[in-house]
């Protein structure tokens, strides 16, 4: 029996993208399927913690020491049990959301390609986009629109209004002028 975990990487920032205000910096990788994901992967729960675990996966996938950015149960978004035929021994996933500083996100990003799953399993990292432009759907409502492996989409959504980077509101608006709006 095992579970999988992932975790969301952020920074909050004051920092603007092409004149829109960002209050974060949230890292997703592409993945080697053509999705979009967090860090993260299997979790051998009888060799393993779940922090530790995912700290295993983000050494892996994104070059990051977990005994500098360690994981706490402090940084729980949510857990679900999971249900999936290619992977019958994963029985539950758990989400994490990792805050760091605006310099370390960058010190992240310039280290991520010697990551030793560095163009195999990851393919690289993204900002993602958090504000809406002009139009009303460019920007993050056109982001949502990619392909995300299993709840990925969901997990970005939720760890957003938890961690105080967006409000429930600006989500559903968002989610609502998305062309493949689920919820
Ligand atoms: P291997 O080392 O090649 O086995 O991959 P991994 O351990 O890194 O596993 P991976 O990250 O692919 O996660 C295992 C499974 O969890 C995937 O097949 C997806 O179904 C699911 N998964 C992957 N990324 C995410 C994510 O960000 N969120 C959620 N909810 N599920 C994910
Ligand atoms: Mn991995
Ligand atoms: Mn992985
Ligand atoms: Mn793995
Ligand atoms: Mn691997
Ligand atoms: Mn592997």
């Amino acid at each position: 029996m095992s579970s999988a975990g992932h975790c969301m990487i952020f920074a909050k920032s004051e920092s603007q993208i092409i004149g829109f205000p960002s209050k974060a910096i949230v890292l997703m990788q592409m993945r080697f399927d053509g999705k979009l994901g967090f860090a993260g992967g299997i979790i051998e729960v009888e060799d393993e913690s779940v922090e530790a675990g995912i700290g295993r996966e983000m050494l892996e996938e994104m070059g990051i020491d977990p005994a500098v950015y360690p994981l706490s149960k402090g940084d729980h978004v949510s857990s679900q049990p999971f249900h999936c035929e290619t992977l019958p021994q994963v029985k539950a996933l758990h989400f994490y959301a990792l805050e760091v500083t605006e310099a370390q996100i960058a010190e992240i990003e310039n280290n991520a390609r010697n990551a030793i799953h560095y163009g195999e399993e990851v393919l690289g990292w993204v900002r993602v986009p958090l504000y809406t432009m002009t139009d009303g759907y460019n920007g993050f409502p056109a982001f949502l629109d990619n392909n995300f492996v299993g709840n990925a989409r969901d997990q970005l959504l939720e760890a957003l209004i938890k961690t105080g980077i967006m409000t429930k509101e600006e989500i559903d608006s968002a989610v609502k002028v998305a062309k493949f709006s689920k919820n």
